[in-house]
């Protein structure tokens, strides 16, 4: 795309909505009027990440949001920008217009950067899934993705998710435990190991994470990802981190014990481990909405203590940053309502971080 173009694309991506954005200058300068400090500020403090998933347009449109990003967070994700379909429209075209907005925006505002995800089983392109690639043809397709997005941002996005749920949703022990996409079926299991080399040339500074939903405690899907890490590092596959996703829901809040137990395992093979994609559903629960706030609030309390209890967990990012936006409309899964107000659970957070402040062994 010529300049002209990536002009007018960010000019339309930026007019998502029509108030210019104003926002406070550098994390956890947003220091609310009682002096308190913020989510950004105890968790640099404590040399720990503290993210959310964000949309371009939003971030370039929506002043409330952007506010809320710079006060709250130390780390954006990209909720769909990295992907491989808006990233690659046609064999021969990438669009980094949004993805450029976002690194630029964290640049800004001195917020760190997760690339996610670069080699997943959803939105890609058609020109890549109606296609028809001999195993070599795909391995260039996946190498060239790879070694140009990330070459484009080599130094500037701190942690990718190469590969995102490369995993069946439930496996059993004997199972072939990988899922049939289009990079399985085209290349093997090793289209793993290439997408992680492939990454790691392009930036050989880049943290490289493999990323997965429903492994979060203990069972045959984290034994399966935990089989899958163990393997790569034994190949020398250069795998830095596990992200756990932590979709979850009052209903089904996770077991904070099997989730240490698993963070525990996976930072003694050296591991960073990471929560990657966390908001916490409460639809269709009983109670008032009080008490369903409050019991929100106890699962992120929970999950981020555990978190911290593992040096080795680094960050904690939520798929969302308020309410307004996230993906599971109109359930109301994250930190901030749908006016960007704290809820319960962005108290709990505070809490949990002051508590594990600067007099806390650092990370
Ligand atoms: O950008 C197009 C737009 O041009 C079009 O008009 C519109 C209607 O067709 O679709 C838009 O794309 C949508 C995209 O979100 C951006 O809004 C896709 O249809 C929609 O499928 C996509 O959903 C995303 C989903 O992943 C599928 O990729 C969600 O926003 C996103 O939150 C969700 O995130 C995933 C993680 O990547 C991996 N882990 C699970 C998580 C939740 O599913």
């Amino acid at each position: 795309m010529n300049l002209s173009g990536i002009l007018v694309s960010l000019t339309v991506l930026g007019a998502a909505c029509a108030h210019p954005v104003t926002v406070s200058e550098t994390p956890g300068s947003a220091v609310p009027a009682d002096g308190e400090p913020t989510l950004a500020r105890l968790a640099g403090a404590r040399h720990f990440d503290l993210g959310a998933a964000v949309q371009g347009g939003a971030l370039l449109g929506d002043s409330a949001y952007a506010n809320a990003v710079v006060r709250d967070f130390t780390m954006v994700s990209t909720e769909n920008a990295f992907k491989f379909g808006p990233l690659r429209p046609s064999p021969g075209r990438y669009d980094f217009t949004e993805t450029d907005a976002i690194v630029r925006f964290a640049e800004t505002h001195g917020l760190r950067v997760r690339g996610h995800t670069l080699v997943w089983k959803r939105q890609l392109p058609e020109w890549l899934t109606r296609g028809t690639y001999m195993r070599n043809e795909l391995i260039t397709i996946l190498r060239e993705h790879i070694q140009t997005v990330v070459g484009r941002y080599r130094g500037r996005v701190v942690a990718w998710d190469v590969v995102n749920e490369a995993l069946k949703d439930s496996v059993g022990p004997e199972d072939e435990v990988l899922r049939p996409t289009i990079w399985l079926k085209g290349i093997g299991p090793e289209y793993i190991d290439l997408a992680f080399h492939f990454a790691h040339e392009a930036d050989p500074g880049a943290l490289l994470f493999y990323n997965e939903a429903g492994a979060e405690g203990m069972g045959t899907k984290s034994d399966a990802v935990y089989a899958l890490v163990w393997r790569l590092r034994r190949r020398g596959v250069p795998v830095h981190g596990v992200g756990l996703q932590m979709h979850t829901g009052l209903g089904a809040s996770p077991d904070t014990a099997a989730l240490g137990a698993n963070l525990r395992r996976l930072a003694a093979l050296g591991l960073q481990v990471q929560i990657t994609e966390m908001d916490v559903g409460t639809a269709k629960m009983p109670g008032s909405q009080a008490d369903i706030l409050a019991a929100q609030a106890d699962v992120y309390r929970q999950v981020l203590a555990t978190c911290l209890s593992v040096p080795a967990c680094t960050a904690l990012v939520t798929w969302g940053v308020g309410d307004r936006y996230t993906w599971r409309y109109p359930d109301t899964p994250l930190l901030l309502d749908r006016e960007f107000q704290p809820k319960p659970a962005h108290a709990a957070l505070l809490e949990v971080l002051r508590a594990a402040s600067p007099g806390s062994a650092p990370r």
